[in-house]
């Protein structure tokens, strides 16, 4: 298991970007994790692929993209564009899933598959050969600094017990609520990777939050 951590941009200064870039570049931050949000799928609007071109033109760390949008097949070339190292859709906006999950490995980037907190992990039982990482999300995608839902450490568990079963060699990654506090036992669960937002980037020192969440 790996302990890594994946900040969360969304919870960033945008007066700044900048600066939390480079605290990033400088951290022992695993990925950098980018939440692009339509509106439709989800009842907010974050930031889309100018500002996102920018980011990735600075920053030194793997892009998890988290596109929490409807129709993520659209934008395939514009994440590929980003030199995305990871691209997220979620379960609840592909009808053909396969074939998308297909996409983004044809266009030489790891394919996630997000469920949102109600969607049981179950339904992943014929993707879940084909894909590099499950998020399952700990609360429900749209805002963050939202209270992390105590049953992710059961699904956490049951997709751990599937993987076994299918030979499954994906990772799986927690979004939404983690703190210093929630974060020794999800690793301990079987997460691989945590996201984390509001806990980083509105921490006094950053980098030591990162430490913090790695070492719980
Ligand atoms: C929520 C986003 C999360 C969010 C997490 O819709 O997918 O990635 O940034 O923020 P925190 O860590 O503050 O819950
Ligand atoms: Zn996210």
């Amino acid at each position: 298991m790996m302990r890594m951590i994946a900040p969360s941009l969304l919870a960033a200064n945008f007066n700044n970007l900048q600066k939390d870039i480079k605290m990033i570049n400088e951290s022992q931050a695993d990925w950098l994790h980018l939440d692009v949000m339509d509106g439709v799928f989800v009842p907010n609007i974050s930031f889309g692929f100018p500002v996102l071109k920018q980011v990735a033109a600075i920053c030194q760390k793997p892009l998890d993209v988290h596109l929490m949008i409807v129709e993520p097949q659209k934008f395939l070339k514009q994440v590929k564009s980003l030199n995305a190292y990871l691209m997220n859709v979620h379960y609840e906006a592909c009808t053909h899933l396969n074939r998308v999950v297909n996409d983004i490995h044809d266009e030489g980037m790891k394919a996630g598959v997000t469920l949102n907190p109600h969607t049981p992990v179950s339904l992943l039982e014929d993707i879940l050969p084909e894909v590099d990482l499950v998020l399952l999300m700990s609360v429900n995608p749209g805002f963050g600094g939202q209270s992390f839902i105590e049953h992710t450490y059961r699904k956490i568990s049951t997709l751990k017990e599937m993987m076994l079963k299918s030979n499954s060699k994906a990772l799986i990654e927690v979004d939404g609520g983690v703190t210093d506090r929630n974060a020794g036992r999800l690793y301990d669960a079987g997460a691989d990777i945590l996201v984390a937002g509001s806990y980083v980037f509105h921490a006094p020192d950053p980098e030591k939050a990162i430490l913090e969440i790695k070492n719980a």
